[in-house]
């Protein structure tokens, strides 16, 4: 069938709420022919490729982490039991994370409808993820051809098909399972727009490897920790922060060793990247189309929730990785510390980097 072409990500709320999406404990995926509607958006880019004729084998910490990728490959039909309920969080806990517990607007709903309002900004959160990995799926594309080693276009190559099954996983997840799907955020979307056609395969890595990655991957763990240890959404998040803990640990040391090479004024113009990344990333972590379904002041409720208690902690955790990491990069230089001084993050400088390897962690069987 041929594509549909937009100009622009559509920005409409989708409801998955019939057994057609998608057939349960199958591994095929069966659409309703009627249902399929495949849309496309364009991006053009300047990606400048190699290939790589020294075929000798480096036995290296990327060549390892290949390995691994290649072992601890899973199946999202088969290793997960989508029949599983979510398990997720306890209702108090999903309330303080939705950041609007002590909201009026929020307390004035119905009790059915306050639960509603979260399911919706939980829904929200995994469709952020859910288009992130397919950012995440392009990318690693891109690298494939872009990244300058041979061992570094191997991995970039079983990353592409880890995030294939993030992307798989989450889709699956949001139609069966959530049965409503948001469309990409704004800054999500610039963010992953400026990485796909960005034509330094280093700018692709910090964005995509070390901040975006980085988030999800702290996001992840967060949320592992939170649901119930015997539902489906743990299952889930087990799996793929396996894969984005080796995707993390590829980024920071390939990159570590090329940021060396660079001189300051590329450190710079990296770290700014970097930076603004990071500025954005904050910014897209506001569900305001979640604000605008459910009829709040879109600017007030994005105020609450960006000053709020529990939710603003949350989020700000969020950045303790990323901030070491980019440190253990390099990319931390004194140009650009005052400015994340500013953001509020810096404080997580001396936190453990994920540069040290554990690789007993790294090679545990998946279960
Ligand atoms: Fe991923
Ligand atoms: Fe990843």
């Amino acid at each position: 069938m041929p594509a549909q072409i937009v100009a622009n990500a559509p920005r409409d709320l989708r409801f998955f709420d019939t057994a057609s999406s998608i057939e349960v404990d199958h591994m095929d995926i069966e659409l309703d022919e009627q249902a399929v509607n495949e849309v496309a958006e364009i991006f053009k880019t300047p990606l400048t490729g190699s290939f790589n004729w020294d075929y000798r084998l480096q036995e290296d910490r990327i060549q390892k982490l290949y390995e691994l990728g290649k072992e601890l490959n899973w199946n999202a039909s088969t290793d997960l039991d989508w029949s599983k309920p979510i398990g997720e969080a306890p209702t108090e806990i999903r309330i303080i994370q939705s950041g609007f517990s002590e909201y009026q607007p929020f307390l004035d709903l119905s009790e059915e409808r306050q639960l509603e309002f979260i399911r919706h900004s939980e829904a929200w959160t995994d469709s952020q993820f859910l288009h992130g990995e397919q950012g995440a799926l392009l990318v690693a594309s891109q690298l494939v051809s872009c990244a300058p080693t041979y061992n570094a276009k191997l991995y970039a190559a079983s990353q592409t098909f880890d995030e294939a099954r993030h992307v798989e996983t989450f889709n699956r997840y949001l139609q069966q399972k959530k049965k409503l799907m948001y469309p990409i955020d704004g800054a999500l979307k610039n963010i992953i727009d400026k990485i796909l056609t960005d034509e330094r395969w280093d700018l692709k890595f910090i964005g995509m490897q070390v901040v975006i990655e980085g988030l999800a991957l702290a996001a992840f763990t967060t949320m592992k920790e939170l649901v119930n240890p015997e539902g489906f959404k743990h299952d889930m998040l087990h799996l793929i922060i396996r894969d984005e803990a080796r995707h993390v640990a590829f980024g920071i040391h390939y990159l570590a060793e090329y940021v060396q090479t660079l001189s300051q004024e590329e450190k710079e113009d990296r770290a700014e990247f970097a930076y603004q990344a990071c500025v954005v990333s904050r910014e897209r972590l506001v569900p305001t189309d979640v604000f605008r379904e459910f009829g709040f002041d879109v600017e007030e409720a994005r105020q609450v929730f960006l000053d709020g208690g529990a939710a603003a902690h949350f989020r700000k955790l969020l950045f303790s990785r990323v901030i070491p990491n980019l440190r253990r990069i390099g990319l931390l230089t004194d140009r650009i510390r005052p400015k994340f001084e500013a953001l509020g993050i810096l404080e997580y400088e001396n936190m453990p980097d994920d540069g040290e390897i554990d690789w007993a962690e790294l090679s545990k069987p998946l279960y």
